[in-house]
């Protein structure tokens, strides 16, 4: 999980970088490592750190990109064509085992992010890669998944969806979570 926050020493950027930190165990049992960044200095990072600590109680653990030549910045497309050009909006990035961008999203300056939903996305991508499967609105882990309409052959879905499924309309069917 690779996220931009506009820069140090600001009021949501430490909330935020905070919770990362507080979230660091559900991270890592998704096997997810987390990575921050902005166009402040390694070293403006390190006295910022403190203050987060210090503010949210926690322990930053993971690594902060001190961007100063905004090169990761612009590569990742983190600066906004029409804001500020000294600084990186709020975006995240979930970047895939194969190095696969498979989701972004960009915050406003003046709202911080949910960490619940971040995670929620984490725990859908993991679930569609590992089954044949996708998941509906609002979908929590543990909750009925759907079955892709692609998926038709009986003898398949008899074999990959073994707990049943329910035929809302032919394109929607839920089946429960195979892993659960
Ligand atoms: C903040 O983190 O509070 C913030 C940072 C940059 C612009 C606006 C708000």
């Amino acid at each position: 999980m690779f996220f931009s926050h506009p820069k140090d020493f600001t009021p949501v950027c430490t909330t935020e970088l905070g919770e990362a930190a507080k979230r660091s165990g559900d991270f890592k049992k998704r096997g997810v490592k987390v990575l921050a960044l902005s166009v402040d200095s390694s070293e403006s990072h390190g006295k910022w750190k403190s203050d987060i600590e210090e503010t949210q109680s926690c322990t930053v653990d993971y690594p902060i990109v001190g961007d100063s030549d905004k090169k990761v910045a612009n590569l990742y497309g983190m600066i906004h064509p029409k804001a500020l050009d000294s600084m990186t909006v709020r975006t995240v990035f979930v970047i895939d085992p194969n190095k696969k961008i498979r989701l972004t999203m960009t915050y406003p300056a003046s709202t911080g992010r949910n960490f619940d939903e971040i995670l929620r996305v984490i725990d859908a991508l993991q679930l569609a890669d590992k089954y044949k499967v996708a998941t509906p609105v609002n979908w929590k882990d543990g909750q009925d998944v759907i079955i892709p309409p692609a998926i038709q052959d009986p003898e398949v879905l008899k074999r990959d969806y073994p707990k049943g499924f329910k035929v809302i309309k032919p394109y929607l069917r839920t089946t429960p979570q195979p892993n659960k």
